[in-house]
């Protein structure tokens, strides 16, 4: 089988305002990348998913674009994005921009423009006498009156990024150039924000209300999006997408897609013309994390899969809570082992490869709207966004100022690179054997159980044949094994033969065996 790079490759997310500060501002930037690329390649992943770098007023970090085919000044200069995009194809590594297609920041010019009901743009937004009942996800009314147009405006998250009209043919033709200003520089792909809310009912019926929801959990989940989120037509829009990319060749569309298995898989269209990887974040919103579940998560995904669909996998991101926090670490490593062997690619995110943890953030520290306007309910994104640790002492290599959110108190790079017994080690020698095995990357996967509390499967290819073991408990469990190599270990570093019997896997140990 000839995989392609991002079938047999691993992702890796840089959120830029927290990776490295090259110029003492307490805010990451593109040289602070760029200085690090080395370290990427150190620890071994191919393609490199940088979160928004574009002008904005940052009301959303970023995720609220006023200009799609600039870099803000925060993270640098056009030059440095140049410079950073050529030494990570220098280095052999894929460089991946997030686009945000479904709002602009209410700054952009096409916003401006569209407030004058005279303007060619005036369509270019979602404009209505009267508001419906949709919800916006960062807590009230997804309307805004306008008092220049005389009119409300829809947004689906702050009243600042206001959500394009996908319907308007200039509108989707716009933002396809956009695409091809980044492609024409090389860039190797697109994450596209949330790919499943492009397109909102013609009709604007009423979205109904939620049974579940109860008082005190988020405000948006009082509605069931479905007027909202999800729509049919969406599909179009997702394979236009992909079609400009396939003008380039081996580029990759990736879709954030908060959705259950099966509305999920959609996102790869009937024949494979959507999205290369839909975003699979199963096992970061998985609750019940045994081995029961996830032999059960994993079944059911690979069978829902259409013909020739890849599948994906992603452990962390810069929205939810730190898999550390939330298996605790060393759970958290047995997770890296499952991650890094399980068939599909793998997407981790900066500083889970170190342990890292959410940080407390005291509350006059607080910088993410979704925090700051539904205080207190665990809406907010700071805690898994702040800098990542380079070194020991102030700053900790990753600023010489104060940086943007507080440090907190993980090991850094310098103190883990050494120790064999580091995460940052178990996730390199993972890296390494996954891209040293075809069987591991590329191959299948097969007898996915539950024993007791350890989760088991083998992965196959060309004769090649790897078992995986993996306790998701707190105490020792049993399991049956064949004869082979005990090629990776979350509690040992070394290689070692086993015979064949029965194997006692220690509390949260995970181990990998070449039969
Ligand atoms: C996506 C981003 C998130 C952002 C939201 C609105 O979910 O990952 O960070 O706040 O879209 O753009």
């Amino acid at each position: 089988m000839d995989a392609r790079w991002w079938e047999r490759g691993i992702v890796y997310q840089v959120y830029p305002r927290s990776f490295r500060d090259s110029d003492g501002d307490g805010t990451g930037d593109l040289r602070g990348i760029l200085e690090k690329l080395d370290y990427l390649r150190w620890l071994g992943v191919d393609a490199v998913w940088i979160s928004p770098v574009f002008p904005s007023p940052m009301a959303d970090f970023g995720y609220d674009v006023a200009d799609y085919c600039g870099i803000d000044p925060i993270f640098g200069t056009m030059a440095d994005f140049d410079a950073l995009l050529a030494r990570a194809h220098q280095l052999g590594l894929k460089l991946i921009l997030d686009f945000v297609p479904n709002h602009t920041s209410d700054q952009h010019p096409w916003f401006q423009a569209s407030r004058n009901r005279a303007d060619g743009k005036a369509d270019w937004y979602l404009w209505r006498g009267r508001p419906n009942n949709w919800l916006a996800n960062f807590g009230g009314s997804a309307w805004t009156w306008d008092p220049v147009r005389g009119q409300y405006y829809y947004h689906s998250f702050l009243p600042t990024q206001s959500d394009l009209n996908w319907r308007h043919p200039e509108v989707r033709s716009a933002m396809y150039d956009v695409l091809r200003f980044w492609l024409d520089k090389g860039v190797d792909g697109f994450r596209v924000d949330v790919m499943w809310m492009l397109i909102k009912d013609d009709q604007f019926r009423d979205n109904p209300p939620n049974p579940e929801w109860r008082p005190g959990q988020k405000e948006h989940d009082r509605l069931l999006p479905i007027y909202t989120e999800d729509r049919p037509e969406v599909h179009l829009i997702v394979a236009a997408m992909r079609a400009v990319l396939d003008e380039y060749g081996d580029r990759v569309l990736i879709g954030e897609l908060y959705l259950p298995i099966e509305r999920l898989v959609t996102y790869y269209g009937p024949h494979g013309e959507g999205a290369q990887l839909p975003f699979n974040f199963q096992l970061l919103l998985l609750e019940d994390w045994s081995a029961a579940r996830l032999a059960a998560l994993i079944t059911h995904y690979e069978a829902a899969l259409p013909p020739g669909a890849w599948p994906n996998w992603v452990l962390g991101n810069h929205d939810r809570p730190r898999v550390g926090t939330r298996l605790g670490p060393a759970q958290a490593r047995v997770a890296a082992m499952l991650l890094l062997t399980l068939r599909g690619t793998p997407t981790i995110y900066m500083g889970d490869e170190l342990g890292m943890l959410d940080t407390p953030i005291p509350a006059d520290a607080v910088r993410d709207p979704a925090e700051l306007r539904q205080p207190g309910q665990g809406q907010g994104r700071d805690p898994e966004r702040t800098p990542f640790p380079w070194t020991e002492g102030q700053g900790a290599g990753f600023t010489s100022g104060t940086p943007w959110l507080p440090i907190g108190h993980d090991v850094p790079v310098s103190a883990q690179r050494d120790d064999p017994g580091s995460m940052l080690s178990l996730h390199r020698r993972l890296i390494a054997l996954r891209r040293a095995e075809p069987a591991l990357a590329e191959g299948a996967i097969l007898g996915v159980q539950a024993v007791g509390s350890a989760l088991t499967y083998r992965r196959e290819l060309d004769g090649r044949s790897f078992a995986v073991l993996l306790n998701t408990g707190g105490a020792v469990t049993e399991v049956d094994v064949a004869s082979g190599t005990v090629v990776a270990d979350t509690h040992d570093s070394g290689e070692r033969e086993l015979p064949a019997g029965r194997l006692g896997l220690g509390p949260h140990q995970g181990v990998v065996i070449r039969v």
